[in-house]
């Protein structure tokens, strides 16, 4: 049997060892204490086939929480409560709250057992670590938020992590946009991902998703917006937080989406924002517009950096002006290409197949080199345009 991994969650150390040391026949056990806000992303980076959650004394009630939101960022994983002793009380506000099982400290045997049945029926989970997400929003429509989504996500695929799934969320409206850039066919649309929430896994993903020639998985919301009413915001949130265990980057194209809730939770959970705002007093007037919503929203906006959309030299209103009006960062400045990016269009190829070295692409190298780093994961490098081209595109 494969060696098992379990986080405890417990600010109590003899807690710890009596619980590691019952189980430690099966597997190894990692101490995590509560005080961090933390505790769910390293629940997902350790990768763990059950946490356990101390439930006990006064912590009852925060440990149900725990639980809960827990499982609403990995609705698969395998919660077990524990404490000293067990009654019924306990026992149902742990099962409330989701947790699967519920074992006592004081019989070690009892609780190794359980363990042991439970490892049987437990999913395994995904190996991979938790990956990044990445939200691209905009200020106004058609200023170029879906061209740079894409881009990034194309850029992450094909030079700096060609190994890794990488996925290119279309939340742009109107729907598909991407999808119609890269010229590939989604028949699979967030919803229905949703709708499978329940038996979600590496075999769907590798079936149903729509996958451009590069390998980039591509997902759009549906034709129809009223379908987003069928499904619930909780789920919504949990796929969004799914796809960020299965995918190693996940770009999430913003632009133009209303939703809020759903939008302030894709922030929320976003390792890195960028908002593209050209320079215009309307399209800068909506960026901030955008930023006082989030504000208020108690969006912390500081993790939000600026990229320019059709950046002109000739234009007077300065990229560095934007950002300080905004109160951003600036994180680069997307030059115009109008005339490139029409003949891209009307061919149905992204501008990294038809020019590879042209200087937008570039921009956003700079970001997803800086991405690709954050993963953790072995990055390549950006290839020579010559092989990509051949790679892929020949
Ligand atoms: N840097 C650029 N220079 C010139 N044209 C660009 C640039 N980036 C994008 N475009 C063009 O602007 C138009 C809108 O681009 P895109 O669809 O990426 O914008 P968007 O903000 O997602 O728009 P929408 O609100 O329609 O979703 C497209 O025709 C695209 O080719
Ligand atoms: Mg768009």
């Amino acid at each position: 049997m494969v060696e098992k991994r379990f986080i405890v969650v417990t600010d109590n150390e003899t807690r710890f060892n009596e619980l590691s040391d019952a189980l430690k026949s099966t597997g190894t056990s990692v101490w995590l204490h509560w005080n961090t806000d933390l505790l769910a992303q390293l629940v997902g980076s350790l990768g763990t086939d059950i946490v356990f959650v101390d439930f006990i004394g006064d912590n009852a009630e925060r440990a149900a929480e725990l639980t809960r939101s827990l499982l609403v960022v990995y609705p698969r994983l395998w919660v077990v409560g524990f404490s000293h002793r067990a009654d019924s009380a306990l026992i149902l506000e742990a099962m409330r709250a989701g947790a699967r099982d519920f074992i006592e400290l004081q019989s070690p045997m009892d609780a190794l057992r359980t363990v042991k049945a439970i490892l049987e029926q437990s999913p395994a989970l995904p190996a991979q670590p938790s990956g990044k997400l990445i939200t691209i929003l905009g200020a106004r429509p058609g200023i170029g938020t879906t061209t740079a989504a894409m881009h990034l996500s194309l850029l992450l695929k094909q030079e700096y992590l060609p190994d890794q799934p990488i996925l290119l969320l279309d939340f742009g409206y109107p729907s598909g946009d991407a999808a119609l850039y890269l010229d590939t066919k989604v028949a699979f649309n967030f919803c229905d991902a949703v709708r499978s929430l329940r038996r979600f896994d590496q075999a769907l993903l590798n079936t149903a998703f729509a996958h451009h020639k590069s390998g980039l998985a591509i997902m759009s919301l549906p034709q129809n917006l009223a379908d987003l009413r069928d499904i619930t915001p909780t789920d919504a949130m949990t796929m969004l937080s799914l796809l960020k265990s299965y995918f190693k980057v996940v770009v999430v194209d913003l632009g133009g989406f209303a939703g809020l809730d759903l939008l302030l939770y894709a922030l929320g959970i976003s390792d890195h924002i960028e908002l593209v705002c050209e320079q215009s007093l309307p399209s800068v007037y909506s960026a901030r517009q955008l930023l006082m919503n989030l504000r208020e929203r108690g969006f912390d906006t500081e993790q939000i950096g600026l990229l320019t959309g059709k950046y002109d030299t000739r234009i007077d209103l300065a990229p560095a002006q934007i950002a300080q009006n905004l109160q951003i960062r600036l994180d680069g400045n997307l030059p115009q290409r109008t005339d490139k990016m029409i003949a891209c269009a009307n061919i149905g190829k992204p501008l990294l197949e038809v020019a590879p070295k042209d200087p937008y692409l570039n921009v956003l190298r700079g970001i997803a080199a800086d991405l690709a780093k954050g993963t953790g994961a072995k990055v390549q490098g950006p290839i020579q345009n010559a092989t990509i081209f051949e790679r892929y595109f020949s």
